[in-house]
């Protein structure tokens, strides 16, 4: 009794202080519109605006030039939408959103614009005003889908595995009808923002320096044109912000240019915590055992070399069946990685029992290096610059892919056992810094994950992957290469005087192979010829002993 009474008191409390607390409040801004602006600088107004929940600001403009002639008014707000609309709110008239923006073409009386804050808590707004001249383009001046028919920002969506940004067609000053599109050429910009940051200041830096044409070139890259005139698909790295941007430059006018409205993605939604990447127990268990498995592969792989056998055949059948299971049917991701290990284990275990039989080491390294192989290719795709058309074609792709990947596997197969400890180095390193990267928020697990997209998902060929590389990058690769030195060395030292390959457990063949350093393949021709003596083998092992 007592406490329920307590709860209705703080009840009552609670609600005395929301209406309290509420307290809407309109704001006015008058933007003179005389502010000189450069070739490389339209910006004529810039400014932080603090809106009270279910608050709006009016925007006036004063002092206009006969150098501006329409201008393009910009809210960029972190997280939440507002609504964005001029003079009456109509639908035609108004925009949703985070990055938003409308045109006006400055002809007195000066247009009013309004924004307004419908979500329930106060925020932060930046407001931006760029002026143009007679001949710069329209941005987004050509909309034929939807309204308003002037819509000069960007739209973004995501799926896991891509961000697409679109815009509509900007429209060259001299044409009217929009007869002419292909008159302006847009390019789209993108910088990337820390890597797991999704702080609010942060968030309006990154916003800051995509505004003019100056800040643009210098921090941005270009996203190269794939398949369509007006939009972009770009690889998606969850929890990485990313910064859009598009510029009009006119074909016919080099000096005349027009900025889109930038806005962001982070591939992934911080408000409702979709940005933590491992949210089931399964794959956040196999990601921290990748850890202990990519130690042993990388320090002891040669030294147990069944084991060895049995995981590199593990994560070859994992990559092959999670492939083909997501091409043929849809899955939640544990059932799919559950699927993929089981089919995993299998394969390692048929593996195994090839190497336990019929012990041939070309045989059992085939396999490591044309994993090698495969990480190699896929790290050639990851930093390949996008936009080669003949690699969107996918026949083409996979060619050169398995191509790269066969290449570097036959290089290697001259020498099993250096290339086998080779082999077990940079995987195991790779693998142990896999759940590391995944902990610390940085980008290289994409090297594998993007190769798998374009395998998997639908017009993933489109896709530019421009990865982000920044110092959490480099440090884990820096610790990838140390870790699969350190690897290599120690393994080399480990097995110094042993036969390169221990001899099969229990040989179905004639004889057992026996191989050096870089003679394997001939060793292997001469002992299926002639089946050695057991002397002649004594006097093989001899110097290796000594
Ligand atoms: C803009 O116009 C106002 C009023 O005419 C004037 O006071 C002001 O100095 C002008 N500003 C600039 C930057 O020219
Ligand atoms: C903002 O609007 C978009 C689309 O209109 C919607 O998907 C998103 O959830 C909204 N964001 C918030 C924080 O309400
Ligand atoms: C308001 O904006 C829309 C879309 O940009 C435009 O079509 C309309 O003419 C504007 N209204 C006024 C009164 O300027």
């Amino acid at each position: 009794m007592g406490s329920s009474f307590k709860y209705y008191l703080s009840f009552v409390i609670f609600l005395f202080v929301c209406l309290l607390g509420v307290k809407t409040q309109n704001v006015t801004l008058t933007i003179p519109l005389n502010k000189t602006t450069s070739i490389s600088n339209k910006e004529v107004f810039g400014q932080f605006v603090n809106l009270n929940a279910s608050s709006t600001l009016q925007v006036g403009f004063v002092n206009g030039t006969k150098l501006i002639s329409f201008i393009i008014f910009q809210v960029h707000s972190h997280h939440y939408n507002v609504t964005v609309y001029n003079n009456t709110l109509t639908r035609s008239s108004s925009v949703y959103g985070t990055n938003i923006g409308l045109y006006s073409s400055v002809k007195p009386p000066l247009d009013k614009f309004y924004v307004s804050n419908q979500n329930t808590v106060d925020i932060k707004l930046y407001i931006v005003v760029h002026g143009y001249g007679s001949t710069d383009p329209v941005p987004g001046g050509c909309n034929m889908e939807f309204q308003p028919s002037i819509s000069p920002y960007l739209h973004t969506s995501y799926t896991n595995d891509y961000v697409l940004v679109e815009a509509a067609s900007a429209r060259d000053s001299s044409d009217i009808a929009c007869t002419s599109i292909n008159d302006v050429n847009v390019v789209f910009y993108l910088m990337y923002l820390e890597e797991r940051n999704f702080d609010t200041d942060v968030y309006f830096e990154g916003i800051k320096s995509m505004l003019t044409l100056d800040n643009i070139t210098d921090n941005a890259e270009i996203v190269p044109q794939t398949t369509w005139r007006m939009r972009r698909m770009l690889g998606a790295y969850p929890g990485t912000g990313a910064i859009y941007v598009a510029v009009a430059y006119s074909a016919v006018n080099s000096s005349a240019y027009s900025v889109y409205v930038p806005t962001y993605s982070y591939a992934c939604s911080p408000l409702d915590d979709s940005c933590e990447l491992l949210d089931d127990v399964l794959s956040q268990l196999l990601c921290a055992s990748l850890l202990f498995f990519g130690m042993f592969l990388c320090y002891f792989g040669h030294r147990f070399f069944k084991t060895e056998m049995f995981l590199i055949g593990l994560i070859s059948g994992v990559i092959i069946t999670y492939i083909l299971i997501s091409l043929i049917a849809e899955l939640e991701r544990p059932a799919l990685l559950g699927a993929a290990i089981l089919s995993g284990a299998c394969f390692g275990f048929i593996w195994l029992l090839f190497w336990w039989f019929y012990g041939i080491p070309v045989f059992a390294v085939l396999l490591s290096t044309l994993n090698l192989g495969f990480l190699f290719a896929a790290l050639m795709y990851f930093g390949l610059p996008g936009g080669f058309e003949t690699l969107q074609v996918d026949f083409n792709f996979w060619t050169l892919f398995i191509l790269i990947m066969s290449i570097t596997s036959l290089i290697l197969l001259s020498t099993t056992f250096l290339s086998n400890i080779l082999c077990c180095a940079i995987l195991g390193a790779y693998a142990t810094v896999y759940p590391i990267d995944y902990y610390v928020g940085s980008n290289l697990k994409y090297i594998i994950i993007n190769t798998v997209r374009r395998a998997v998902v639908p017009k993933f060929n489109s896709a530019v992957l421009s990865p982000p590389f920044q110092w959490a990058d480099a440090l884990i690769t820096l610790l990838w290469l140390s870790l699969a030195t350190t690897g290599f060395l120690f393994q080399h030292y480990q097995n110094r005087r042993k036969p390169p390959f221990p001899p099969p457990p229990r040989s179905i063949r004639p004889s057992l192979p026996d191989t050096t350093y870089g003679t394997a393949g001939r060793r292997y021709r001469d002992t299926l010829q002639r089946p050695p003596t057991s002397a002649r083998r004594q006097t093989e092992y001899t110097p290796l002993l000594s």
